[in-house]
């Protein structure tokens, strides 16, 4: 940061970060992100991946209903994110001051001038061609950028054009269902570890095709702790002698854990390989585990219990009576709560994730240089790989 001494404008971090508790808005106020959040060119995103970054795709593309309490804390109503609020992404988007990404496969009210959200609920990288699998994002991206330099050939200058194509940021968050469905076929530990490097090529061929199609801005998101969720908290019988000291599936992270590592050389071989991409690397794992496990310092309580579910304490998760079906119930304090449903973070945890990848581990000092520059060739490539 210290090359940078940019002017500081307060209010803008009041507006961005409205419901952070005073502690974080203190350290914020020593940031200079506002200065930062000033692109020459507006930016443009590219996302695929999850329901972790899914923001609206299972709701248009399938008809799926996701119905409130989803959505109660910012947005007022549903919006097919599965949050109270708003997502990481979108606190993202908003640090750099462009509006949400839309969903690639919403008809009505998107804008594409700033990217597509390829992003869906359930997504996983294997099995393949199934919907909405990465490698079906990446075929539905290919699909987005030729009728995009059609109809820009043909005079529309509101899309995304060549130029727009090479600047964009790509950014790509998935694993967690390759590892979570593996779990839930009664697959062992070693023979979760043996499906990771088949998950890790398909991961490889999506950044290639881009980098392919003219991408050289990339990233990308490791896997959160699996076993410290509700979710499989409640589910997995055989977990009594499994439990590390924060009350967590040890299993189930150490296969998180294993594939974050997979991914992380990935990411390092790949910036050998194309010399002329930026690839950033974000530990998103740490920034959560810290979060479960400090949780009282970041004003929140109960991070192994869902907010919005059905059963009460101690993981407040029903498969049969999930968040926003009948029975199932929220919590009235989820400004202080980690978990939402089970399985998604709240918007309060989200915020706290968004703070701590473009601030503390000076992710910031990344994300708005690539995203605004939109990087010529002249990088080698950045690590971002937070030392926790
Ligand atoms: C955000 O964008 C708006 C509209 O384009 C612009 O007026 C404003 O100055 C921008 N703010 C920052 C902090 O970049
Ligand atoms: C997994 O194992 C549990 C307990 O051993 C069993 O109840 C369940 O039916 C199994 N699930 C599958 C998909 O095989
Ligand atoms: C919890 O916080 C302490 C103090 O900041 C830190 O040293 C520790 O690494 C954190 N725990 C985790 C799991 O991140």
């Amino acid at each position: 940061m210290s090359s940078r001494s940019l002017s500081l404008h307060s209010s803008c971090f009041a507006s961005s970060f409205p419901s952070l508790p005073l502690p974080w808005l203190l350290l914020l106020l020593s940031f200079p992100l506002c200065a930062l959040s000033q692109c020459d060119k507006p930016p443009i995103i590219f996302n695929f991946g999850d329901s972790n970054s899914d923001t609206g795709g299972l709701a248009a593309g399938l008809g799926f209903p996701i119905n409130p309490p989803y959505g109660r804390t910012f947005f007022g109503r549903s919006t097919g994110r599965l949050s109270d609020g708003r997502l990481l992404i979108d606190f993202l988007c908003q640090s750099l001051n462009t509006s949400f990404l839309s969903p690639y496969l919403e008809s009505l009210g998107s804008s594409f001038q700033n990217g597509a959200n390829f992003a869906v609920v359930g997504s996983s990288t294997l099995p393949k061609f199934v919907p909405f699998a990465l490698n079906v994002q990446i075929m539905q991206f290919l699909h987005f950028k030729s009728r995009s330099m059609e109809l820009v050939a043909a005079g529309s200058e509101r899309l995304i054009n060549e130029e727009g194509f090479r600047r964009a940021l790509y950014m790509v968050d998935i694993g967690q269902n390759d590892l979570s469905d593996s779990f839930s076929k009664n697959l062992s530990y070693p023979q979760v570890a043996k499906r990771i490097p088949l998950v890790i090529a398909e991961i490889r061929r999506a950044v290639q095709t881009l980098y392919d199609q003219g991408g050289r801005n990339f990233w990308i998101h490791n896997t959160g702790p699996l076993g410290c969720l509700p979710q499989k908290l409640s589910l997995v019988q055989s977990k009594a002698g499994d439990l590390d000291s924060f009350g967590c599936i040890s299993s189930y992270n150490a296969a998180a854990k294993l594939f974050n590592g997979a991914l992380l050389h990935l990411c390092q071989e790949m910036k050998s390989e194309l010399k002329d991409a930026t690839i950033v690397y974000v530990d998103i794992y740490a920034i959560k585990f810290d979060i479960i496990a400090n949780a009282t310092k970041y004003g929140f309580s109960n991070p192994l219990m869902a907010c919005c579910g059905f059963g009460g304490p101690p993981y407040n998760y029903n498969v049969r009576v999930t968040c926003g079906n009948t029975g199932s119930e929220a919590c009235n304090d989820g400004a202080r709560r980690v978990n939402w449903d089970g399985i998604h973070y709240t918007e309060a945890a989200n915020e706290i994730v968004a703070t701590k990848v473009l601030f503390l581990g000076s992710g910031s000092d990344l994300l708005f240089p690539i995203i605004c520059s939109g990087l010529s060739s002249s990088s080698s490539g950045i690590d971002y790989n937070s030392s926790y």
